[in-house]
């Protein structure tokens, strides 16, 4: 019998993707067969991007790789992991700052799905300041936030956010961060 197909889920807002979630994501490839990128549909949260958006700039980022499955879930993330036959829940860990949450997180979907692992997966040193809000802070003022995300997620930022095209098209090319 073939070995049996691993599935991580890798779940969050993704508003927008963040080169911090690239990083995550490679690692969990390199660790699973599969990894699906699954956006929590939050009506209630207000997001600067539609589902939609988030998911087509997830897919546009990863274009081309197999191993890889952006999808959209409602309702409880265990429930999805489930349905997925997934045997982990990704998160990425920056600071101790995100310990607290993702603990209570992990230990609430333990009991109510023992049978799905959460791993948690350290981003690149490069990655550990960054997070969708502070970008999206940052990119609405016009700060240059082109090497912390994917160019998919640059070029929607920069029509959500006219100021920052203008202050963009100002600014020579950075030789490094
Ligand atoms: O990117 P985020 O906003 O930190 O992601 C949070 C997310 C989507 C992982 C979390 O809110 C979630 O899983 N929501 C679905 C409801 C659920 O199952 N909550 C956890 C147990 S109560």
């Amino acid at each position: 019998m073939p070995p049996k197909k691993r599935t991580a889920i890798y779940p969050g807002s993704f508003d927008p993707l963040t080169n911090g979630h690239v990083d995550v994501i490679q690692r969990a490839l390199e660790i699973f067969d599969e990894v699906i990128v699954a956006i929590l549909r939050n009506p209630s949260k207000k997001a600067l991007f539609s589902t939609e958006e988030r998911l087509e700039m997830i897919q546009q980022s990863f274009n081309g790789n197999s191993a890889l499955k952006v999808d959209c879930f409602d309702g409880l993330l265990v429930d999805y992991a489930r349905m997925k036959h997934a045997v982990a829940i990704i998160r990425g860990m920056r600071a101790i700052s995100d310990f607290e949450s993702e603990f209570q997180m992990a230990l609430m979907n333990r009991k109510l799905h023992k049978d799905v692992q959460s791993v948690f997966l350290m981003t690149g040193l490069r990655w550990i300041f960054t997070s969708s809000s502070i970008i999206k802070e940052a990119a609405q003022f016009g700060g240059d936030i082109s090497d912390m995300v994917p160019k998919p997620v640059r070029q929607k930022l920069m029509e959500k956010f006219p100021l920052l095209v203008e202050k963009l098209e100002q600014t020579p090319p950075k030789k490094g961060s």
